[in-house]
């Protein structure tokens, strides 16, 4: 391992006034995108939308400082013959992979899933590698409810991602470390301040256990909001202290940067958010976006699916960006989105 090299990949990954583009989505979930916007989910429908976004070219250049594929995609190629992989390094961007195999319910916990996928991370760490692959993302997903999250949950996913992390490093792969508090639930803001709090300090305890090198990470936290069925609503400047009162406690300053999950926030609110917390700043890490959603639902719209439409998708794409872009370094203003609207 080389941890220069590892540490120089994180720093671009969070260079000051770029994110990452989370296309990671699974087949079933691209499917479930696609249905929303009447688009027949095929692997030349799934590789022509996602040649979209790698080419919008303002996006890409000057905003997106990676992106996270799916396995089927980093092996595509554009209709040209291209690589999807090189598309994106050719835009100046660096690509990513996402090696989890989705969540498997946990036993004697009910309603709690556990992230799996580390049985063949060894052996399929290299080729990612090979194909171009600098970086790596996992997802452990933590549910707030009645009795839930419990010890069990959260320790054994937090496990699972120090496994990984450490994995990944050995291969020369940056590790995304992702541990998600979902919004569903009506749960309070302060309450996800609680939980997600747990989650953090486990989750770095166990980092620290499996010898993960800080500097050679990113992680990829959600926002302390509220449940989405929660009537006590949050300002932006709540969200926004929350979230940076307790990164700042829970986050050792070794890590290079934190690129947050919008986690079905809408894409302007996951703006506002991510800037508010850059304009607090004085903060030890840099903080930006890795959209899934909050990037794509607008370009997604926008395409439908038919091709007349790509250049509008596109500028779309590359619309979102920038205005993720600006919140990234804390110089977003609401009144850009309605020029732009
Ligand atoms: P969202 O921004 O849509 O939550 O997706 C980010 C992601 O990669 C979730 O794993």
């Amino acid at each position: 391992m080389n941890l220069a090299d590892l540490n120089k990949i994180a720093i671009a990954m969070t260079e000051p006034g770029k994110g990452i583009l989370a296309a990671d989505e699974s087949t079933g979930t691209i499917k479930k995108r696609f249905d929303a916007i009447g688009v027949e989910s095929t692997e030349d429908s799934r590789r022509d939308y996602r040649e979209l976004l790698f080419r919008s070219t303002e996006a890409m250049e000057d905003y997106i400082s990676g992106v996270i594929l799916y396995d089927e995609t980093i092996w595509q190629k554009a209709k040209d013959g291209t690589p999807l992989v090189k598309l994106i390094e050719q835009a100046g961007s660096i690509p990513g992979i996402k090696v989890d195999e989705g969540t498997k319910p946990l036993p004697f916990c009910p309603g709690e899933l556990v992230t799996a996928g580390l049985d063949k991370l060894p052996e399929r760490l290299p080729k990612y590698y090979e194909q171009g692959a600098r970086f790596a993302k996992w997802r452990a997903v933590i549910d707030i409810g009645q009795g839930i999250p419990t010890y069990t949950c959260i320790a054994t996913n937090a496990h699972a991602l120090a496994r990984y992390a450490a994995l990944c490093q050995v291969n020369q792969i940056v590790p995304i470390v992702e541990p998600e508090v979902l919004m569903d639930g009506d749960h309070d803001v302060d309450r996800c301040y609680e939980v997600t709090e747990f989650v953090l300090k486990e989750t770095f305890q166990q980092l620290y256990y499996q010898r993960v090198k800080l500097d050679g990470m990113v992680l990829k936290p959600n926002m302390i909001v509220p449940g989405k069925k929660c009537k006590k609503r949050a300002s932006v400047e709540e969200v926004a202290e929350k979230t940076v009162r307790l990164l700042k406690a829970c986050v050792p300053a070794a890590v290079p940067g934190i690129a947050f999950l919008s986690g079905g926030q809408s894409d302007e609110e996951a703006t506002a958010h991510l800037d508010a917390m850059n304009r607090i700043g004085n903060v030890p890490w840099r903080l930006t976006f890795s959209y899934g959603r909050a990037l794509q639902a607008a370009p997604q719209k926008t395409w439908s699916g038919k091709s007349e439409n790509v250049a509008a998708a596109q500028r779309a794409f590359s619309h979102r960006a920038k205005m993720n872009g600006l919140a990234a370094l804390g110089e977003w203003k609401s009144d850009l989105e309605k020029k732009a609207a």
